[in-house]
């Protein structure tokens, strides 16, 4: 099968994480956050090449070009990561056609293991577009303003959703427009998807696939890095 784009959202700040810069560039194993991602993207044998979407006036950006064979293009995103998503399909080369498969991949989550990769592009091609994700392993408790719990949630079919996503160009730019016009938010490529009625194959890959999301995450995906080969 040809290879794919992949679109990589890296336009957030990481407030959460509430350091001096953004999480993309602040350091994990020596190297800035997004660089490990990048890598790890670009040797994938079934990625033909990454959209990195920045931040505007992002002036920390290494100004990769290439990654072993494969153009780094970049574009600059908006002030959700959904809108971040949209300008980086708008950006994507004409070659990449509206049928096409594209991934999109968190700029946050450099743990993502090869073998999910390929599993999530071999069987969601198949099923016209999926998302890595695990089922929810945690009794859910719904939380009060009072802090207390008030109600266990069922746990049967819930699932976590990680990225890769995998969409059409076409479908997918389609569905995230839509969501805008309606004033949605939508926080990954699935919900875009579901909202116009298609249901995304979940394709279960592995939890330390983690997001980092706060300070102790670093640890911790550092910690994942080498052993998620
Ligand atoms: N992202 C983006 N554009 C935005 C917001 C987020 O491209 N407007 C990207 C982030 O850079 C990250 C990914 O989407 O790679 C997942 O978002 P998240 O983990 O929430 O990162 P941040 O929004 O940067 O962090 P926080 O929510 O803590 O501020
Ligand atoms: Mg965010």
């Amino acid at each position: 099968m040809a290879p794919l784009w992949c679109v990589v959202p890296a336009a957030g700040r990481g407030t959460r994480v509430g350091g001096d810069l953004p999480k993309q560039y602040l350091p994990l194993a020596g190297r800035p956050l997004i660089l490990h991602t990048l890598d790890r993207l670009a040797a994938h044998p079934l990625i033909a090449g990454l959209m990195v979407v920045l931040g505007a006036g992002d002036e920390l950006w290494p100004s990769v070009g290439l990654l072993g064979s494969k153009p780094v293009l970049t574009a600059i995103g908006g002030a959700e990561r959904c809108d971040s998503v949209l300008a980086g399909l708008n950006a994507l080369p004409s070659g990449v056609g509206e049928d096409a498969f594209v991934l999109v991949h968190d700029a946050a989550r450099p743990c993502v293991r090869e073998a999910d990769i390929t599993r999530l592009i071999e069987r969601g091609v198949l099923a016209g577009g999926g998302l890595l994700g695990a089922p929810l392993r945690d009794t859910l408790k719904r939380a009060g303003a009072d802090g207390r719990s008030h109600e266990t949630e069922p746990r049967d079919h819930r699932w976590r959703a990680f990225t890769p996503q995998m969409f059409r160009r076409g479908d997918l730019s389609q569905a995230l427009r839509a969501a805008s016009a309606a004033g949605v938010t939508v926080s990954d490529e699935a919900m875009a998807m579901e909202r116009v009625g298609f249901s995304p194959l979940l394709v279960e890959g592995a939890e330390d696939n983690i997001k980092v999301t706060t300070a102790a995450d670093f640890a911790l995906a550092e910690f994942l890095l080498p052993r998620t080969k």
